[in-house]
């Protein structure tokens, strides 16, 4: 069993480097080991032939990717694009990652894999074009959309929250945007289970699924725990913290106002519950020793 995850520097990728060790080889890649390059890619791969390709990559700055439309297509769309087609050539199967802001946050009860996307603004687009180049390639694959994906490595809410609080006295966060923030540690650990259900292939299992935590929040709330929850680690400054509409918080780009997404599909198929997003937020903030994670 050989497995190729691209993206190794990420949140994700880098929670996988900790869970993908079963296998016999494991191939980690950044952009330096490739060069930027993906046709230097593309070589390591045909030669290497994983069994699996997990693809951890992508252009996930989401008010960047508004001015920078070349670098967030080539990552969210070619890659994507070119590892379906390796992935074909080799008869690998593919694990790609998607997001939640392919929908338009428009409805009012928890999303489900064929509810129609409409994207928002160009990241969205951007990964909803990479979803469809892997569905259409033929490819074996499994697209898991998640949201709100914090980790250790990287910049991300959790790691924003904890700081604010050491520096400012009160805080505002957005309490009209709702969404299930998930652990880049959960999604690496799924991956790890869906390689081990499948070690022959996704085959009739192939698709699309929604991978986020259970249950539903605001980025106020979500923020609010996160501070009272990380007390005992930190030295705490902030004495208030406001919930605001998002209106006040001007963005280049738009975000869904609800993004919940269902995972029923995934637990029907595999077996697999995820926890509630307290559960994993609360297993993120024990693993204390943040300075030796986080490179
Ligand atoms: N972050 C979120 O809140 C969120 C929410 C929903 C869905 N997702 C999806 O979940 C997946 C993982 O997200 P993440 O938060 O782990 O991402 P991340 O921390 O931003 O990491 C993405 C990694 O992709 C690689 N990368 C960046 N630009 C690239 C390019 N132009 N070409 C090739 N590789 C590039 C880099 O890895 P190397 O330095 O190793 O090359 C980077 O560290 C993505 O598909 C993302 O769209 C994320």
């Amino acid at each position: 069993m050989k497995i190729a995850l691209i993206g190794k520097n990420g949140q994700v990728g880098f929670e996988c480097r900790r869970t993908l060790s079963f296998s016999e080889k494991v191939l980690y890649l950044s952009r330096s080991d490739f060069n930027h390059d993906y046709n230097t890619l593309k070589n390591i791969l045909l030669k290497e032939s994983p069994d699996f390709i997990v693809n951890a990559a992508a252009y996930t700055n989401v008010d960047k990717a508004e001015s920078e439309k070349e670098k967030c297509f080539s990552a969210n769309v070619e890659l994507p694009e070119m590892l379906s087609e390796i992935c074909k050539t080799l008869n690998s199967s593919l694990i790609h990652l998607s997001t939640d802001y392919v929908f338009d946050g428009k409805s009012e009860v928890p999303y489900c894999e064929n509810d129609e996307i409409n994207p928002i603004n160009y990241y969205g687009e951007t990964k909803s074009l990479g979803e469809s180049k892997v569905v259409t390639s033929g490819c074996d694959y499994i697209i898991l959309r998640t949201s709100w994906v914090y980790g250790h490595k990287g910049i991300n809410f959790v790691k924003k929250m904890i700081s604010y609080a050491q520096e400012k006295e009160t805080l505002k966060i957005i309490n009209d945007q709702f969404g299930s923030p998930t652990s880049a540690r959960f999604l690496a650990q799924l991956i790890n289970n869906l390689i081990l259900l499948n070690l022959n292939g996704f085959g009739s299992n192939a698709g699309i699924y929604h991978a986020c935590a259970s249950g539903q929040t605001s980025w106020f709330e979500f923020g609010k725990i996160v501070i009272e929850d990380s007390v005992p680690l930190i030295h705490k400054k902030v004495k208030e913290i406001i919930a605001v509409a998002s209106t006040n918080f001007k963005t280049v780009a738009k975000r869904p106002i609800y993004s919940v997404l269902s995972t029923e599909k995934l637990s029907k198929t595999f077996n697999i519950y995820p926890p509630t997003w307290e559960e994993l937020l609360s297993f993120h903030l024990e693993e204390r020793d943040w300075s030796i994670i986080d490179e």
